[in-house]
């Protein structure tokens, strides 16, 4: 799989690389790769936003350059199936979207910046607008941090070990609720116990058990 995020701040994206999973995903063949809005910008001076017409407050990313960008990227490989836009406004990010992503060979992260980006890179640049959550960022960067994150968690490999992603929280093993609870050495910690049925060896109680913590926990 391949993602591409354009940003205005690529090295913010230093970090995120460097984490282990994400290293693993890219050993075993992902590619993970960064787009500067300013290095493909039409406008002199490496400017890449502008004033909002009927006036207002803070700056605006221009179009032209959010289309620069992607065609510079997209002139030999072409453009992948899903351009996701990442904006508050956007569709609620979910288990189920990253699921859809990670079974694409090539996705797209536009970053927006400042108080927003023109209109027109949604309606026709981008094929999906997308938000992480009910709250204003004050960039897409973090934001595509955290899809990249959840996106890069399912490709086989990233984790290491290869169950680990089946039976998490969301996951269809769980019938999309949250995980059950983990518990691990000391048994008792002050007088802090693990439910007995953890100890007991009895593989099938042990299942009956985490599949009614997970519903509980769904139910809440
Ligand atoms: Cl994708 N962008 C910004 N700027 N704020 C957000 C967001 C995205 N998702 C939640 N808040």
């Amino acid at each position: 799989m391949r993602i591409d995020v354009f940003t205005l701040f690529p090295e913010w994206f230093d970090w995120f690389r460097s984490q282990r999973h994400v290293r693993n995903a890219v050993e075993l063949g992902s590619e993970l790769r960064f787009f500067d809005y300013r290095e493909t910008t039409p406008l002199s001076g490496r400017q890449v936003d502008d004033a909002p017409y009927g006036g207002g407050a803070g700056m605006v990313l221009r179009v032209d350059v959010v289309d620069a960008a992607l065609r510079s990227a997209y002139e030999r490989s072409g453009a992948p199936a899903r351009v996701l836009l990442l904006a508050p406004s956007g569709r609620q990010f979910d288990e189920v979207l990253a699921g859809e992503l990670a079974r694409e060979p090539h996705v797209a992260l536009l970053c927006g910046r400042y108080e927003g980006v023109d209109e027109r890179v949604r309606e026709h640049l981008a094929t999906d607008a997308v938000s992480i959550g009910p709250y204003v960022l004050s960039g897409g960067e973090l934001a595509a941090m955290v899809i990249a994150d959840a996106v890069v968690r399912k490709l086989p490999g990233a984790l290491g070990h290869a169950e680990s992603p089946v039976e998490e929280s969301f996951s269809e093993a769980l019938g999309g609720a949250p995980e059950y609870p983990h518990y691990t050495r000391p048994a008792t910690y002050r007088d802090w116990d693990v439910p007995e049925v953890l100890l007991s060896g009895d593989h099938e109680r042990v299942r009956q058990w985490r599949l009614e913590r997970s519903r509980e926990r769904a139910d809440r």
